[in-house]
């Protein structure tokens, strides 16, 4: 399928405009304004049951021919190590709220082949075989498998707890075989029995998925009263859990409203982070959007679905803003961050890197401004987001990998978890960005959007600042300023294609890849040009 793909693209490329004018911008850089330190935990991971994310993307099995380590990809565990991820979730997404821990238990060969959640998706391709364990999931990736995934790559676990089909208990359950110490419940001696004797320490617990759709249809009352009784008693065994609500679908004030009014005082004090999911639907301006229509094509996209995808990404911020502001009117310290659990790209069939891949999607230079995009929000707002989980690692959505048998290769999207990782834990600082407006047709009407996107942050005499152009075709010349310190030496390094629409593929897996670039530095004032639809990292080291 990808080849096809490749060969549609190039032949798109021929009918880009040509390059116009190059606007001068400027980027302020406040090193004595701090915004909060970046919680490594913001470049975080996604991992669902859902197509071949888990089985032939991430787990191939002890006994495969694929390089493995302890049945996990090696290819995969070698890459995701490099961008450090810091967190990851699992098993879900709407598979959550299916699943039942005690399956992924126990020998390999005795544990249950159960019906996955997304057996009857109605985004299944046509060629996808149907009877493999994307839709009869063997339970050989249970508790132990998915955090010795996270062990492997040293991210912490994040565990999504089953609200709509298991009784609270379940819950307790799972903490209890996840935490209790070595030989002390039965549930604890079955870890051991599954090759975990000392206590996973497993502190990031998700209460329920999308308790507002998939995750059973509550209302906002009802999901309350559900996180109750989930959370009135938990044991902790030393542990500091760090629970997650089910947030709002994008910025649906009203379920965060009425979800903080009726859990209040107790219900409250439980909650860490408030799991808001927001997808940039690649649908055209004013269409409606839904999971099955209207969605445009991962690569082939002209002008006004390029801006749009970007628009709706550029959303983010003032979700953060909106949902900050209602969760303040409750908890007025701020005690509960937000967690984007769920964010990314989503485009319509027909670009999986194969048919089994339910939800894949080819991953352009688009995709990664888009990525770049979002981090600089999430850093412009360091000191409310406390996590955020891309959706999801492999095979599907806003993938930083496509895995297949013996075939691996790195996305875009990836490239800029790579050239973002100077950030984590690093703090961000106040950042200016003066640039003229992108408008574009949308609809009937004009779009606008920012010409740039950029944050800054500082460890130690190590200022990062990231930059992207958002303008389809035209190159801009940039001016930074770096207030409150003098910059001695840069180092730029970019991800740029002559094409937006450039990708990579199992067939060429580096025709999109960071390359060092060249920024000017003079009295004290770095210059970059920076390419159409790129992402730029400059690394400067203060004098
Ligand atoms: O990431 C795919 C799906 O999108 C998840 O299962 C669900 O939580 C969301 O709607």
């Amino acid at each position: 399928m990808m080849k096809r793909r490749s060969f549609l693209t190039s032949a798109a490329a021929l009918s880009l405009p040509l390059r116009a004018q190059e606007p001068a911008a400027r980027i302020d850089v406040m090193i004595g304004e701090p915004v909060g330190r970046i919680a490594p935990e913001v470049y975080g991971h996604f991992v669902e049951h859902l197509g071949a994310v888990v089985y032939d993307g991430i787990w191939v099995g002890e006994k495969s021919k694929i390089a493995n380590e302890r049945g996990l990809r090696k290819a995969l565990l070698d890459a995701l190590r490099a961008v450090k991820p810091a967190v990851i979730r699992w098993p879900g997404g709407c598979f959550a709220d299916q699943y039942d821990w005690r399956d992924g238990t126990g020998p390999h060969a005795q544990r249950p082949v159960r019906t996955n959640f997304w057996v009857d998706s109605r985004e299944w391709a046509k060629q996808a075989r149907r009877d493999g364990p994307e839709n009869f999931d063997p339970n050989h990736f249970g508790t132990v498998e998915f955090v010795r995934l996270c062990r492997e790559t040293g991210a912490a676990p994040y565990l999504a707890a089953n609200l709509r089909s298991l009784p609270a208990q379940d819950f307790w359950r799972w903490i209890e075989y996840c935490n209790s110490p070595a030989g002390s419940t039965t549930l604890a001696r079955q870890r051991e029995a599954d090759g975990e004797r000392e206590p996973l320490n497993v502190s990031y617990w998700g209460v329920g998925n999308e308790s507002w759709g998939c995750g059973g249809n509550f209302t906002a009352e009802e999901y309350a009263v559900e996180f109750r009784r989930f959370t009135a008693w938990t044991p902790s065994y030393g542990v500091r859990l760090a629970l997650i609500g089910s947030g709002p679908n994008s910025d649906n004030r009203a379920w965060t409203r009425r979800f903080f009014e009726r859990a209040g005082g107790a219900g409250l004090g439980k909650l860490w982070g408030w799991g808001a999911h927001h997808y940039s639907w690649n649908v055209s301006g004013g269409r409606t959007r839904n999971w099955f229509e209207g969605k445009g094509d991962a690569v082939l996209y002209q002008e006004e679905q390029y801006y749009e995808l970007l628009r709706e990404g550029n959303d983010m911020e003032s979700l953060i803003r909106s949902q900050w502001g209602v969760m303040g009117e409750y908890d007025p310290q701020h005690r509960v961050k937000l967690a984007i659990d769920e964010w990314g790209s989503w485009h319509a069939p027909g670009t999986e890197p194969f048919p089994e891949a339910l939800l894949g999607q080819q991953n352009t230079m688009r995709d990664a401004v888009l990525a770049a995009l979002s981090f600089d929000i999430f850093h412009r707002h360091a000191e409310k987001v406390a996590m955020t989980n891309i959706a999801q690692l492999v095979n599907c959505l806003q993938s930083l990998f496509f895995a297949h048998e013996d075939k691996f290769a790195l996305t875009p999207t990836y490239h800029v978890f790579a050239m973002y990782a100077p950030h984590q834990g690093a703090q961000a600082l106040r950042t200016e960005i003066a640039a003229p407006s992108i408008s574009y047709r949308r609809g009937e009407g004009t779009g606008m959007l920012p010409r740039l996107s950029s944050s800054a942050s500082l460890d130690d005499k190590r200022l990062t600042v990231c930059v992207s152009n958002l303008h389809m075709t035209e190159a801009a010349e940039v001016e930074i300023r770096v207030h409150g310190g003098r910059p001695g030496k840069v180092e730029a390094l970019a991800l740029a294609a002559p094409d937006p629409r450039a990708h990579n593929s199992f067939e060429a897996p580096r025709s999109v890849e960071p390359r060092a670039a060249k920024a000017e530095l003079a009295a004290g004032v770095v210059r970059y040009r920076c390419p159409a639809a790129s992402v730029t990292r400059l690394t400067v080291e203060l004098g």
